[in-house]
């Protein structure tokens, strides 16, 4: 059997925001590995099958760290961020690992349940401010961006009042356009959460990083560069992947009215719901590694400095695992999806996430009944396939 599907360039635009791209129809015909071609014409892996993919990510001869020559780089722009490691995403094991333990107590089932009624007071005002100033809004800037925004800035005890900058930056590192833009917005980050750190050494608040201060840094078991890499990985994927979900998943609700009278005829289904929608949607979709060792899988010989890629969004359409994978079913068992990544790196923040989407989607749904798109469906801006997927604006009406 011949593995080559170089013709397939990756990553490619969705032609509908919750599908995978058209472009990738010939790796979803079975092979749970293909080859595709990156943008600067380097050949890589695409991993494709579910079972396969699960492998791989807990597989240690797979590296996450980026700053290896043979990583590879989806992107022009993605280059300007290689010769800087993301604080855990970016660092193997055992270095990767004693990051996440500084981290994960504070992101556990319980602390994340702990921090509900604060999440829905966040959703609860935004709809009051949404529904006062109806009856339309562009719901990505009145709704879906501020909710994870208003709930990281809590969590770490970063000031809101801050948003604006430090959305604008995070947008500005996930899509560019050039590589200057990378650097500048990663700059411009790290000076800011710097600064932060420094004033809260002077007067302290209440949040993770004054948590992280008093604890691991002024006890000298990190130093302020690690404490500001933490910051800045926390802020951007607190709310920028999230914030994309809750658009997105409006987006795909409202254009599957039959799901969407069910979930509102039986709210208990959010949470099913909201993991079917993580399977469905798949927004970080191209997931990097670079192989360190052979690796023989799925039939084929991965070799030392291949390059591998996940896609998440046909990954979690395994006709092998999820039956009738392009349809949208509430009733599916779905959570073992790969959405949130898994292995090492599975997404830290994938309980506070899920607390926000059931709340958001949930509470905006049961609060504005009418709720509808004010625009044509094929007229409203998505976001391109080489980041995060989601709605650039969702021009709503109720
Ligand atoms: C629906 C929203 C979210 C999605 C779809 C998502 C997706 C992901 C994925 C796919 C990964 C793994 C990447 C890889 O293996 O290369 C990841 C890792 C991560 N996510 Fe999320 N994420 C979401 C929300 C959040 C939130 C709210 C936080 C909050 C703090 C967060 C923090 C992180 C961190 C720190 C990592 C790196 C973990 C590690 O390397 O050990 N994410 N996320």
């Amino acid at each position: 059997m011949s593995f080559t599907s170089e013709t397939v360039a990756f990553p490619q635009d969705r032609t509908c925001p919750y599908h995978p791209p058209t472009g990738y129809e010939p790796l979803r015909e079975g092979r749970p590995l293909s080859r595709v071609t990156l943008f600067d014409g380097r050949s890589v892996w695409v991993v494709t099958g579910h079972a396969e993919a699960r492998a791989l990510l807990s597989d240690g001869r797979l590296s996450a760290d980026r700053t290896k020559a043979s990583f590879p780089a989806p992107t022009q722009r993605f280059k300007g961020l290689q010769n800087r490691r993301a604080a855990l995403l970016g660092f193997d094991d055992p270095e990767h690992n004693a990051q996440r333990r500084m981290l994960i107590p504070r992101f556990s089932l319980k602390r994340t349940a702990a921090l509900r009624p604060r999440i829905q007071q966040t959703v609860d005002r935004l709809i009051d401010e949404m529904a006062a100033g109806g009856p339309r809004a562009e719901l990505v800037g009145a709704f879906a961006l501020p909710v994870p925004s208003m709930v990281i800035c809590d969590l770490l005890g970063v000031p809101y009042e801050d948003h604006e900058f430090f959305e604008g930056q995070s947008r500005r590192l996930l899509r560019g356009p050039e590589t200057a833009d990378v650097e500048e917005a990663r700059r411009q980050l790290d000076a800011y959460l710097h600064d932060l750190i420094q004033r809260k050494r002077a007067e302290p608040g209440d949040g993770l990083l004054d948590e992280l201060i008093a604890q691991r840094l002024e006890t000298g078991e990190i130093d302020v560069e690690e404490l500001v890499a933490f910051a800045v990985i926390l802020l951007v994927a607190g709310h920028e992947t999230t914030a994309n979900m809750i658009s997105l998943g409006t987006f795909t609700l409202l254009r599957h009215p039959e799901q969407l009278a069910e979930l509102r005829a039986d709210p208990s289904l959010i949470s099913t719901a909201v993991e079917e929608l993580m399977r469905f949607l798949s927004i970080a979709d191209g997931m990097l590694r670079v192989a360190t060792e052979d690796i023989e899988i799925g039939g084929v010989t991965v070799r030392a400095d291949d390059g591998v890629v996940f896609s998440t969004s046909v990954i979690n359409r395994d006709a092998s695992v999820f039956e009738q994978p392009d349809t949208l079913d509430w009733h599916r068992p779905a959570r073992h999806h790969v959405a949130f990544g898994f292995g090492i790196h599975q997404c830290l923040g994938q309980n506070l996430a899920r607390a926000e989407m059931e709340i958001a989607l949930g509470t905006l749904f049961a609060r504005l009944p009418g709720l509808r798109l004010a625009a044509e469906p094929d007229r409203i801006p998505f976001k391109p396939g080489d980041t995060i997927q989601g709605m650039v604006e969702l021009p709503v009406a109720w």
